[in-house]
């Protein structure tokens, strides 16, 4: 079973930006159906660096068109992707540290967060005409924001 089903809740109503949300949703569950399979910790705790990365980019980018555009509520957005980003470190080193995933608590986290910030502060971002979508960039570029953010989490230089 799926961690995470799609909830039309989680709707901002522009396209882009639901579809970018519905794929961090299903590599959650990729991740959660690796851990379930019991595939070897090494790789999961790989994967969940990727969750990660991935978010932090797609928080980066919010986050520099929000600036580009002097967003009125930039700190208070930017202060709720700083917090679920912790969360999901703590959770990434607590199954670092254990051997299984507190599927519970990871669960109600990314809940809260596709709930709350998904609702509350990314739909009222993207509402507005000049950030409805994503600032795009392309697959290098990308590529390039979810690793040295990987590599943040694991402690890794560059
Ligand atoms: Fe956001
Ligand atoms: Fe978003």
């Amino acid at each position: 079973m799926a961690l995470i089903e799609w909830q039309e809740s989680f709707c901002t109503g522009i396209p882009g930006v639901d579809h970018e949300h519905k794929q961090l949703i299903d590599d959650v569950n990729a991740v959660y159906a690796m851990i379930d399979r019991k595939v070897e910790k090494e790789l999961v705790i790989d994967s969940l660096g990727d969750i990660y990365g991935s978010i932090a980019a797609h928080f980066a980018l919010e986050e520099q068109m929000m600036k580009k555009h002097g967003y009125d509520q930039y700190l208070e957005h930017k202060a709720d992707h700083d917090r679920l980003l912790d969360e999901i470190r703590e959770i990434t080193d607590e199954f670092e540290a254990s051997t299984d995933l507190n599927e519970k608590k990871f669960k109600q986290k990314l809940n809260d967060w596709f709930q709350n910030h998904f609702k509350t502060f990314d739909s009222r971002l993207h509402k507005l005409t000049d950030m409805m979508s994503h600032v795009t960039v392309d697959e290098i570029s990308m590529r390039s924001l979810i690793q040295q953010a990987k590599n943040a989490l694991f402690g890794r230089a560059g």
